[in-house]
């Protein structure tokens, strides 16, 4: 795939700001790298790419996605190898997912050569903040806004594409305690479900703060008919191992994201051997494999947290705690199997590592 096309414009910094970054010390989200890449979108086409030092945005108050949320974004990872070497966890896939959010919310496509060499040369410009300690990585974040001058109700005319990247650590530092929500609901068919629209983290605050005040990490979304059948958790994929098989939700009715790193967790489990069942999973169905003592493990996945293990499940009165993680054979074997590849420890078979 040729992505060098596309001309990008570069301004540098005077003067890097790569001190502030303590190695040993990476929290999630925290510290930005000293570049990000501005596109903007006017007339009906993407005008000249620009990579700048990183600053704030000079916006009127009366910008549209302030208001009426027209905002997607994507989070992606640039990881070290031993060798030294950087690339990008696939990229194209989330190019592609970008996409079907930017339909879904009525905004124009990303090109794909825009971010693409976007991402790569900006990772290429700043590699020096692509972190080295195992279980980091450059966490990068593609996103557009519509940026009419407009206060009116109406898919906007004009957009900006930023990509801004920052060092990141791992995202949860223990296994999680999820709550089973039968109150408040994330995603409808034909809502925005699958997106990366601003709005399904917008409204998932008021309820994750809920249930942090009673002492839970992360929600397991249900739907909003019955509350019935599980979704998501947090802002991730889940699965669980129940028997010898992996269980996640199915993609249809536009209710789920299509995580890349659950795309990769299936393709590795199917290449075991292991039994992927992508189908509805009702928490009844959960709560029996408990009590039978199938419910081996469970995990989210997503590209900031990668792997989470999930310690324990709470519906209703109903607490499963599953066994310590030690113990977990599945999940233990993913992990260390994507880590490698991300890392470059292992050969890619799969063609996923975009080379900065
Ligand atoms: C990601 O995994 O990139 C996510 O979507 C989580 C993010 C909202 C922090």
């Amino acid at each position: 795939m040729s992505v060098s096309t596309i001309d990008i414009k570069v301004k540098k910094v005077e003067k890097s700001r790569i001190n502030q970054l303590d190695p040993n010390n990476i929290q999630f989200g925290k510290l930005y790298s000293d570049h990000m890449l501005v596109a903007d979108y006017e007339d009906g086409e993407w005008k000249q790419a620009e990579i700048v030092p990183f600053e704030n945005l000079n916006l009127s108050p009366a910008t549209t996605f302030m208001h009426y949320g027209q905002a997607i974004f994507e989070g992606v990872k640039a990881y070290r190898s031993p060798n030294g070497e950087i690339s990008v966890f696939r990229p194209h896939d989330n190019w592609k997912r970008m996409n079907r959010s930017a339909e879904r919310m009525a905004m124009p496509d990303v090109p794909e050569e825009l971010f693409m060499e976007g991402i790569r040369k900006l990772v290429e410009i700043d590699s020096n903040w692509v972190p080295e300690q195992d279980g980091t990585a450059l966490y990068i974040r593609p996103f557009m806004i519509a940026v009419d001058e407009f206060i009116g109700v109406r898919p906007a005319e004009k957009f900006k594409f930023i990509i801004i990247t920052s060092p990141a650590g791992p995202y949860y530092s223990k296994p999680v305690s999820i709550y089973v929500q039968d109150q408040y609901v994330r995603a409808f068919p034909g809502g925005i479900g699958f997106t990366k629209a601003a709005g399904n983290y917008g409204m998932s605050m008021y309820p994750t703060m809920k249930i942090r005040q009673m002492g839970f990490d992360q929600i397991l979304w249900t739907d909003g008919f019955e509350h019935k059948y599980v979704q998501e958790i947090g802002t991730m994929n889940v699965f669980f191992i129940i028997g010898d098989k992996a269980v996640t939700p199915d993609l249809n009715q536009d209710l789920i994201l299509e995580g890349v790193t659950r795309d990769s967790v299936i393709t590795l489990l199917r290449e075991k051997g292991i039994t992927v069942e992508e189908r509805p999973i009702s928490i009844d169905e959960i709560e029996a494999a408990y009590k039978a003592g199938e419910l081996k493990e469970a995990f989210g996945t997503g590209t900031a947290a990668s792997i989470a293990p999930i310690a324990k499940l709470t519906y209703h009165d109903d607490q499963m705690a599953l066994p310590p993680v030690e113990q977990w054979e599945v999940t233990n074997w993913l992990m260390k199997t994507l880590a490698d590849i991300r890392y470059g420890r292992s050969t890619d078979t799969h063609g996923w590592r975009f080379k900065v």
